[in-house]
């Protein structure tokens, strides 16, 4: 077993949002994978992956649910907490779960949990023009927030599913406003999931924040996957925007080298991961 106390190196330093920021401008890609343990966040900081998101997809993936609408606070507290023992490098992404943000005081109190009892060093929240006011709030409280806009997994049995977001021309203008709005009320990385290449290609040029892309095309700064999706641990039916990096690999470590180096070489997301 790995410990943590290897990675502690200071020819390693922390992954900050200034990182992303310049790795942005460089036009170097930023490699993200969600996490739910320690012993999976020491392999993902060995594997130099960016940014680990201790994402509320733990419900379905740990948990055994049909969404993520079940997990509670205490639920990504606890996973956080450790992930955040096993990593150094990576900047530690939390997810906001379900109905954790319905107020600006609710989401401030919420992001302090997953900060000082998670470890987390950003917050995510799933959102749209209604939570302006909420990333705003936050960002005046310097909690450094990720919006997650396209498809919100939280709100499907409102939306009708997990299905592509943003298509047709008055989706898409305003998903764009909403990017922006969000931006300007103080979001610190856009993460967009499940949109049309050429709307992921639109967001990220109109923005001066890292965006990320789950299922949003190839032009976005960087690409998040739910681990055991790259790792092939999960059962059924993936979505199109998935690679087994398991593939090609002898062993965990391996597999998720392979997608860090897929991504900043942009063979990863390939035409037939993207939506048209
Ligand atoms: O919860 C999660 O894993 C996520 C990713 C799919 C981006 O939000």
């Amino acid at each position: 077993m790995y410990t943590h106390l290897e990675l502690r190196d200071s020819a390693r330093p922390p992954v900050s949002l200034a990182t992303l920021h310049d790795m942005k401008a460089r036009g170097e890609k930023i490699a993200s994978l969600t996490c739910y343990d320690a012993s999976f966040a020491v392999l993902l900081d060995i594997a130099d992956v960016d940014v680990v998101l201790v994402g509320d997809s733990l419900g379905m993936v740990i948990q055994g649910h049909d969404t993520t609408v079940p997990v509670t606070m205490d639920d990504i507290v606890y996973h956080s907490r450790t992930v955040a023992r096993g990593i150094h490098r990576p900047l530690l992404m939390a997810d906001l779960p379900f109905m954790s943000y319905p107020s600006r005081e609710r989401a401030l109190e919420n992001s302090v949990r997953l900060m000082q009892e998670g470890g987390a060093e950003m917050v995510k929240l799933e959102s749209a023009g209604g939570q302006i006011e909420i990333v705003e709030f936050l960002a005046r409280h310097d909690i450094a927030v990720c919006a997650h806009l396209g498809l919100k997994p939280q709100s499907v049995h409102k939306t009708g599913g997990f299905r592509v977001q943003g298509r047709g021309a008055d989706a898409a203008r305003r998903m764009v406003d909403d990017a922006k709005a969000l931006e300007s009320a103080g979001a610190d990385i856009v993460l967009l999931e499940c949109i049309p290449n050429d709307l992921g290609a639109e967001i990220t040029a109109a923005l001066d924040v890292p965006v990320i892309g789950i299922g949003a095309g190839p032009a976005p700064d960087g690409q998040i996957l739910v681990l055991y999706d790259i790792l092939d641990i999960t059962s059924g039916r993936k979505p199109r925007f998935v690679r087994n990096f398991m593939a090609d690999a002898a062993n965990n470590l391996e597999a998720v080298r392979a997608y860090v180096r897929a991504v900043k070489d942009k063979s990863y997301p390939a035409p037939e991961h993207g939506f048209a």
